[in-house]
């Protein structure tokens, strides 16, 4: 899409164990987005290490949030939309993604999400889908119609996050054109000042 080479995306995701598959989905979707064009920066919970929700950014005093929940901060802010990568455990999202989301909130706000979901077997963790739409759209970044779940996730990317089956790399571009109309939409609606900032 045209418009989209300017757009800043985050691409959030949290998986805590150590054997964790799905960082291939979130590299693939990383990948894309590079290629569409995109100034994207993976959010990895293990990377930033968030503690366990005590405080939420906005309850610091300015300056005064761990580094690392600062640092999100200043990328969620930044961002005109996020793409959520996310597992499903027990028909719902890990509880580190979950962590991570709930830290912030007005940095999401009048901005899209795409939800990216995938599992270990045939239904691609669309029952954590369904749960994570409602998640997003209380937090106020509300999801777009198209998903991208992503089955059997072992075997559907290598470990630099290529897809290995011809579908995903079919599938993605629809799920990404609608991510850009929505992101570039709401964007050009934030510097006219109909959404409140
Ligand atoms: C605690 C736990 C709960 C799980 N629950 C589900 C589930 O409800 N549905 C499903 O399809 N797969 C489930 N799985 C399998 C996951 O889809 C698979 O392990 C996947 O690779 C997990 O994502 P990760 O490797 O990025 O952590 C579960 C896995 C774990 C560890």
């Amino acid at each position: 899409m045209s418009n989209s080479t300017d757009l800043k995306t985050v691409v959030l995701y949290g998986s805590a164990r150590r054997d964790r598959q799905g960082i291939k989905a979130a590299r693939f979707v990383v990948r894309q987005l590079e290629a569409r064009g995109h100034d994207v920066t993976l959010v990895d919970s293990q990377e930033y290490e968030l503690p366990m929700l005590d405080w939420m950014y906005k309850e610091y005093e300015p300056g005064q949030a761990p580094e690392a929940m600062q640092r999100v901060a200043e990328l969620l802010s930044a961002a005109d939309g996020f793409v959520v990568v996310s597992s499903e455990y027990n028909h719902s999202i890990p509880a580190a993604l979950k962590n991570l989301l709930d830290h912030y909130q007005s940095e999401y706000h009048y901005k899209p999400s795409g939800i990216v979901t995938y599992s270990a077997g045939p239904f691609g963790g669309v029952r954590a889908l369904a749960n994570l739409r409602a998640i997003l759209a209380e937090l106020g970044t509300p999801s777009i119609p198209t998903a991208f779940p992503v089955s059997h996730i072992r075997t559907a990317f290598d470990d630099e996050g290529n897809s290995l089956e011809v579908s995903i790399g079919q599938r993605v571009v629809a799920f990404l054109d609608e991510f850009e109309w929505y992101a570039a939409a709401l964007r050009r609606a934030r510097i006219r000042g109909i959404a409140r900032t």
